[in-house]
């Protein structure tokens, strides 16, 4: 009951979807639970992206990310987070083949982190497996332009959209995603006119990244925004330079630590009534 309290307090699919042309949609990635927790109030909507794998976990793309790496940091988004709806992402190979594949997927995806919605990287092919999954009761967000996961076909990560017959084509994976009943649709990568006609002819709401600001809502992936790499995509707002900050700190600590200046007497311990507290669970023990 109180499960059920918690997921009705969250924006469900209808609500992002309502929001076609209204107020933007502010998404952003977590891949956390504290990420999730600082996150959860400013987002409509956060992300769990198979991103993570390039961001968390040092791969080189997308490609190896596994369900069961997007079923633990689905949860750990969902046990950060209370408001904003949660997304996850289907990774590479758990939904190309086909539409039960992708049911069976999707199940265990919903079922084992309690978010509320897929996301799929929606060729104009993948159309059919999203009217399968909507019309059995998983809300699916459609991704279209820029397919990281494509990026073995691709040959790199590239911009879509600019010739006449690549933006037929986004175009047309836009429209089939949109009429197999996607309540969303990322559009990444894009020519900046492009988001605006796609934006135009999809009832769904579209979240740009690498798009235009005139998309229905933005995304970004949420290290990137705060500046933990040295390196972005061209299409990143660095919020943030969290990177020198954390470089600064470390460099600190470890010239304390060298010096040992680290730790200092209020840091530990004492025995025979010092003020320093332990930690809940040796307090807990009674060790103190
Ligand atoms: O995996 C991801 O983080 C994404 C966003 C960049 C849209 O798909």
């Amino acid at each position: 009951m109180s499960a059920q309290r918690q997921q009705t307090q969250r924006l469900a699919a209808p609500d992002i979807t309502a929001r076609k042309g209204k107020t933007p949609i502010v998404c952003l990635t977590a891949y956390t639970a504290p990420i999730a927790e600082l996150l959860d109030d400013a987002c409509d909507l956060l992300l769990v992206g198979d991103s993570v794998g390039m961001v968390v976990h040092g791969l080189p793309n997308t490609v190896g990310v596994t369900l069961e790496m997007m079923i633990l940091h689905g949860q750990a988004v969902m046990r950060g987070s209370k408001q904003a709806m949660v997304v996850v992402d289907m990774p590479f190979g758990t939904y190309e083949a086909g539409a039960e594949l992708a049911f069976a997927n999707a199940t265990r995806l919903l079922k084992e982190t309690g978010a509320q919605a897929v996301k799929v990287e929606a060729g104009a092919y993948v159309g059919d497996t999203i009217a399968y999954l909507v019309k059995r009761g998983i809300p699916v967000m459609g991704h279209v332009g820029l397919r990281p996961q494509a990026v073995n076909v691709d040959g790199r990560f590239r911009a879509k959209g600019r010739t006449k017959e690549e933006r037929a084509a986004v175009l047309a994976e836009a429209k089939a995603a949109d009429d197999a009943g996607a309540f969303a649709i990322v559009v990444e990568g894009v020519d900046e006119t492009l988001a605006p006609e796609i934006t135009a002819a999809v009832k769904a709401p579209t979240i740009g990244i690498g798009a235009s600001a005139k998309c229905d809502g933005q995304i970004l992936v949420t290290d990137d925004m705060l500046g933990l790499f040295e390196w972005t995509p061209k299409f990143v707002r660095r919020y943030a330079n969290l990177k020198a900050e954390i470089d600064k700190a470390v460099a600190s600590y470890a010239a304390d630590v060298r010096a040992r200046r680290f730790p200092a007497a209020a840091e530990t311990y004492a025995l025979g009534g010092g003020k320093a507290r332990l930690p809940r669970v040796a307090r807990d023990d009674k060790h103190s």
